[in-house]
């Protein structure tokens, strides 16, 4: 299937970093595709894959969400279309949302996902989602965009969990895209409050072990994170390679600047692979 983008919107999205892939990924033959990180998926929807692959992300509304459009997308379709985009209807909605898995809880997600301030998803200390209103009144959803996401996901399975959650489903020469929360704070990049938890530098470490596991199973990995110091000490360990990328941002407040932020992505793809 050809390339498309996520259905949600998505802080820390990988679109920018859809261009690279091939370049770091190059002629390897990939069997099974896992991407535990999962937020909007940029990078798997971008690719051309047919075997199975496996997809799981800790946020149990998004992941919802994404079962919905895979296994009922013209009922989730229905169920949207009856959500009128006005600011009483967006607060009534982000105190009806549940974690149940219903096609309701999917087009509420939905909703407050694409009329939300910046598409972002942010829970208080209670887990209550708390993202204000965005006043997009001019916005206009493409329902196909789910039509089209729901025929890509197929031929996958989808969990909510945390990134371990498959790790036994790993085999040899499959490829696992990690796409981890920032820990640091560096270069404005700031954290992104995705869950009550924040990711810890001890879920960084943990990760890094995750990471000696997917090379025993004799399985590839593509993992994105801060350049910063502290990452580098974590996850440069001997004969895999780092390629450092330059992502455009553009910073906030009223004299925005666009700036190229650096980018960190270690993996133990070879390079020979691109002969
Ligand atoms: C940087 S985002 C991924 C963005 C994604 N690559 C994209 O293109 O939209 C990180 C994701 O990790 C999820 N997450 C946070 N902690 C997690 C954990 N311990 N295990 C699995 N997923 C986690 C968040 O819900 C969030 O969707």
């Amino acid at each position: 299937m050809p390339a498309i983008e996520p259905f949600v919107r998505w802080a820390g999205g990988k679109t920018w970093l859809v261009p690279h892939i091939p370049t770091i990924v190059g002629n390897l033959h990939i069997e099974h595709y896992h991407e535990p990180f999962l937020g909007g998926g940029a990078i798997y929807f971008s690719m051309d894959h047919t075997k199975k692959s496996y997809l799981s992300d800790a946020n149990s509304q998004l992941i919802n969400t994404y079962i919905q459009v895979r296994d009922n997308p013209e009922g989730l379709i229905e169920s949207f279309k009856q959500i009128p985009n006005t600011e009483d209807d967006y607060y009534r909605i982000r105190t009806e949302i549940t974690g149940e898995n219903t096609v309701e809880n999917a087009a509420k997600f939905l909703f407050l996902n694409q009329t939300s301030y910046n598409g972002l998803y942010r829970v208080n200390r209670n887990g209550r989602y708390n993202v204000p209103y965005g006043f997009r009144t001019n916005w206009a959803y493409d329902l196909d965009r789910i039509r089209i996401a729901s025929s890509k996901l197929q031929n996958t399975r989808i969990d909510t969990g945390d990134f371990e959650v498959n790790k036994y489903r790993i085999k040899e020469n499959d490829l696992v895209f990690l796409d981890p929360p920032y820990t640091v704070s560096h270069n404005n990049n700031g954290f992104i409050a995705y869950n009550q938890k924040l990711f810890s530098l001890d879920d960084q470490q943990r990760l890094k072990r995750f990471i000696e596991y997917i090379k025993k199973r004799g399985a590839f990995y593509i993992l994105t994170n801060a350049a910063h110091k502290t990452i580098c000490e974590i996850f440069l360990t001997q004969g895999d390679r780092i390629v450092k990328l330059r992502r455009n941002s553009l910073i906030g407040g009223r004299n925005a600047l666009r700036t190229a932020i650096p980018e960190y992505i270690f993996t133990n793809i070879p390079e020979v692979n691109h002969e």
